[in-house]
């Protein structure tokens, strides 16, 4: 049997380089260098968007390892430690235990995670997100995965033209299903369209039953029961020979859909597609950034990055981004610019309830 590779891409915010905007280059020598240190993994790739660290490492242990698990902890612990030093914004934010515990799932940083027999040519496209939330990837996976507007081979390429098996969770009542497409389609989009209950886990090949995607799905303020950041997520898909070509996994991001996270956790704005070298939400802590970066596995090796949104191709994205922000800027903090009360991060209204909860009559 082919030896299977673990692909882990786990990321945290433990500390923010002005505010929320970005991750002080102090943070990435320190976790590359621990990183390189470790004779655990096969191969590894620090990198940032916004104020999130993302660790993308290749290792023989499979998912849910827990010495990766450890690796990853000690090096946001690590970290968070430079990051306190600095004085930066949020130190430690996203790390809710002071002790390790077997598995960093739970424990505020998000993973996704995938373990697979490496192809002959294995194209992985790795996707980071901030200011938003695990629900953003439902409207790309889909269109990915399930679109033929979007993706032309699921019409006229014969290996992929079966569809795609999604595994959906339940982020409140913590359940899962899955759902066979083309032919569950409608049943599929009536969850997924709920992005803040729903969310796309993984993507299957229905024929092969071969991992597709995967993404993390930690709701960090359901977790820890109160407010402590956004769970910006990550997201990894396999590109070509029977899966989506990257042109096509990069498309969605060609129309920048909106999504929950925006400023304090509690607005929505259109997620942005951005160049590493631009991806600091700044305008109003945004909008959303989402960043691609493309590989070339070579057993093992991390063979890349290509920064694919710095391509001149998602200038009108970038665009168009601007003038949605513009526009739903400009409705301050009236919905559906600000979140629903039962999606906001933050809130007064309790406080301001109870004071003036003596003035409220009863209406006839
Ligand atoms: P604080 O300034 O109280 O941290 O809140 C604002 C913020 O940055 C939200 O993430
Ligand atoms: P992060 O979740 O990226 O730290 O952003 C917090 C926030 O609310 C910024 O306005
Ligand atoms: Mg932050
Ligand atoms: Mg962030």
């Amino acid at each position: 049997m082919n030896k299977k590779i673990t692909l882990s891409v786990i990321k945290a915010d433990i500390g923010g380089f002005v505010g929320h905007s970005s991750v002080h280059s102090d943070l990435l020598e320190k976790a590359n260098e621990m990183l390189g240190e470790s004779n655990l993994l096969t191969d590894f790739h620090v990198t940032h968007v916004g104020d999130d660290i993302n660790l993308i490492l290749t290792h023989g242990k499979g998912i849910d390892s827990e010495e990766i698990h450890q690796l990853a902890w000690d090096v946001f612990i690590a970290c968070t430690e430079l990051a306190k030093k600095l004085k930066l914004y949020g130190a430690g934010q996203d790390l809710l235990g002071d002790a390790f515990s077997g598995n960093i799932r739970g424990m505020g940083p998000g993973v996704a995670e995938m373990e697979f027999v490496e192809r002959k040519s294995e194209p992985i496209v790795i996707f980071m997100a901030d200011k938003t939330e695990p629900g953003a990837w439902n409207y790309p996976l889909y269109k990915m995965f399930a679109d033929p507007f979007n993706t032309a081979g699921l019409v006229i390429d014969p290996k992929m033209n079966c569809g795609f098996k999604f595994e959906i969770h339940d982020l409140i009542k913590n359940k899962k299903v899955i759902f066979n497409t083309p032919e569950e389609l409608y049943d599929l989009l009536v969850f997924i369209g709920a992005s803040g209950h729903y969310c796309v886990k993984s993507v299957f090949h229905k024929d092969t039953g071969d991992i597709a995607s995967t993404s993390s799905t930690q709701r960090l303020n359901l977790m820890a029961g109160r407010y402590v950041g956004k769970d910006d997520p990550v997201c990894i898909v396999r590109c070509q020979s029977g899966f989506p070509a990257v042109g096509e996994v990069l498309e969605p991001f060609s129309n920048p859909y909106m999504v929950s996270g925006w400023m304090r956790g509690s607005h929505s704005g259109p997620l942005m597609p951005s160049s590493l070298d631009k991806c600091n939400p700044t305008r109003f802590d945004g909008p959303p950034r989402v960043v691609g970066l493309g590989f070339q596995l070579a057993e093992g090796k991390l063979i890349g990055p290509q920064d694919f949104f710095a391509d001149t191709s998602y200038d009108n994205a970038r665009r168009k981004a601007n003038e949605i922000a513009d526009y739903i800027r400009s409705m301050g903090p009236f919905e559906p610019h600000r979140l629903p009360l039962d999606e906001m991060e933050y809130t007064t209204l309790p406080l301001v309830m109870e004071r003036l909860k003596d003035r409220f009559e009863d209406i006839d």
